[in-house]
């Protein structure tokens, strides 16, 4: 074993974690703050775990963590290459090694027969993603399936072959697959099997000492390992995931609670935020990778305020209140007045943000999300753009919308949705709100786009919100012709 880090606990977070590796228990004191990736090349020199961009872009790091809910293990696809090793105590980590078994897996096996890799760089994390894709339980469909693999990069093989491979492996899974079945068809060596009750021996807290105050607060690490991945491994920490308060989705009378810590994905998948916005399992997919939904929280898009946050932007046109605290203190604000300027928060640097609160939209309320980006899927905004809306008899009684890569903040059009109260959904109505639009949007140029193409979308997505969600009374070819 070659250590990687020089230790000085004066300036790292070092505690004593226990976890599961593939099928060996773990217990180290490497900092909690290095990510997992460079744990398992540098450290324990298991390169099966392939290292490409370090930006959570290309998923050749990718590993599958298991978590123990309800005597049950439930597995992820995560990019190694953002995940703190700290966050790891307690779970089962399974790399590329952690699968291989004496013959090939029938994911494996597909790869070969299709021809579907060649130079073999991208392979371990596909073949690891997959397993976590068909470990789910879920139904397999070919949507899935190509959705997973948009969480890789392949240079020298392509899609195809890999896309070839679906039909086989769909062949030796069925939909109510999971750990049992997965072991007896194959899928996963049999360790997997005692997997639950090992993690339920390792203890909940890990031991050691955590300096305080921490210089960096982690959520799910997508932003801040992107951007000071190289000094973390060296700076006091709070991962937030170990405070499971802020990991809840509840209802209460007509409002929603979401926990800051809650991912993507989890937020996606909850039936309660289904019920509120009934398309967000579609909105979701169009943001980042399978490997980063499972890690970015819905705090970590508010807080690192990026002008096209997705996420934040929804929840701006939501009517969202944000709960902040401290240890002394707990206060709470509207999204609308949290943005003070580029990366300005209404927000000290000691409170966290513990909970995202909006209210449950009502039977006569619409909402619609609008992305446009160079790449449909794992690219960021160009232009982003929610609207939520009730109508009574086509007038309009109530209007929110938000829009991002128009401002140096995530931007809520205030003055477009004061416009639009009253009136009634025509044609002229809407055009008629592009000139207070346009006064109210600032985008400049950059590499996602041109300010006048950004102005010119900030009007199309208009039209695409009021012509998905009132085509009786407006339709596309009102405003651009016929054809
Ligand atoms: C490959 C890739 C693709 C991406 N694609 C998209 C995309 O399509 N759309 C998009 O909007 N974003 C995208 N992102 C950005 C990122 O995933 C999101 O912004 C995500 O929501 C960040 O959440 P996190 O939990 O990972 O935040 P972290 O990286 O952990 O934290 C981000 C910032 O917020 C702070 N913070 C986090 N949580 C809290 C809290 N509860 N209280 C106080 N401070 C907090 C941190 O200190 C840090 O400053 C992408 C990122 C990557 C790497
Ligand atoms: S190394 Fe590319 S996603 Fe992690
Ligand atoms: S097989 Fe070479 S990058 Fe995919």
């Amino acid at each position: 074993m070659i250590p990687l880090i020089v230790r000085d606990s004066n300036f790292y977070m070092v505690q004593e974690l226990h976890f599961l590796l593939n099928e060996t228990e773990i217990s180290t004191t490497a900092p909690s703050g290095i990510v997992a990736l460079d744990y398992l090349r540098k450290n324990l020199r298991l390169t099966g775990t392939k290292e490409g961009c370090r930006e959570g872009d290309c998923g050749a790091c990718t590993v599958l963590v298991g978590e123990l809910i309800n005597n049950k293990v439930s597995y992820k696809s995560v990019n190694s290459c953002l995940m703190p090793l700290g966050e790891l105590h307690g779970k089962h980590l399974v790399t590329i090694e952690g699968l291989n078994m004496s013959v090939l897996s029938p994911i494996q096996k597909a790869i070969v027969d299709k021809g579907a890799t060649q130079c073999g760089f991208c392979t371990p994390g596909i073949v690891v993603s997959l397993t976590g894709y068909t470990i789910k339980g879920n139904r397999l469909t070919k949507e899935g399936f190509k959705k997973t693999l948009g969480g890789h990069l392949c240079r020298c093989t392509g899609y195809r072959s890999l896309k070839q491979g679906f039909d086989a492996i769909k062949e030796h899974i069925s939909s109510e697959s999971g750990v049992k079945s997965h072991v007896e068809k194959g899928i996963i060596p049999e360790y997997f099997l005692n997997i639950p009750a090992r993690l339920a021996r390792i203890s909940e807290k890990s031991s050691g000492k955590v300096e305080t105050p921490a210089e960096f607060v982690i959520a799910g690490g997508t932003d801040l390992y992107v951007q000071k991945g190289d000094i973390l491994p060296y700076s006091r920490i709070d991962l937030l995931n170990t405070h499971p308060e802020m990991k809840n989705i509840v209802r209460k009378n007509n409002l929603l609670h979401v926990g800051a810590l809650i991912t993507f994905e989890e937020f996606s998948n909850h039936p309660e935020v289904i019920k509120a916005v009934p398309a967000i399992r579609e909105y979701i997919s169009l943001i980042a990778s399978t490997q980063i939904r499972n890690r970015a929280t819905l705090g970590g898009n508010i807080i690192n305020a990026s002008p096209i946050a997705d996420v934040a932007i929804l929840l701006l046109a939501m009517e969202s209140t944000l709960i902040l605290k401290n240890d002394n203190s707990m206060r709470s604000l509207p999204i609308t007045s949290f943005y003070k300027g580029y990366k300005q928060l209404d927000k000290t640097p000691s409170e966290i943000l513990a909970e995202i609160i909006f209210p449950i939209p009502d039977s006569a309320t619409r909402i619609n999300w609008e992305k446009v980006s160079k790449r449909k899927y794992l690219d960021v905004a160009s232009v982003n753009c929610a609207l939520k809306i009730k109508g009574e008899g086509g007038i309009i009684k109530k209007i929110h919308i938000a829009m991002g890569g128009v401002a140096p903040i995530p931007l809520f059009l205030k003055n477009t949705c004061d416009y639009f109260l009253g009136k009634q959904i025509t044609r002229n109505a809407i055009e008629g709100a592009f000139p207070i639009l346009q006064n109210e949007i600032s985008p400049i140029d950059d590499i996602r786009g041109s300010s006048q193409y950004k102005r010119l979308l900030a009007r199309q997505l208009i039209i695409a919100h009021f012509t998905r969600l009132f085509p009786e009374a407006v339709k596309v070819k009102d405003f651009y012709g016929p054809n």
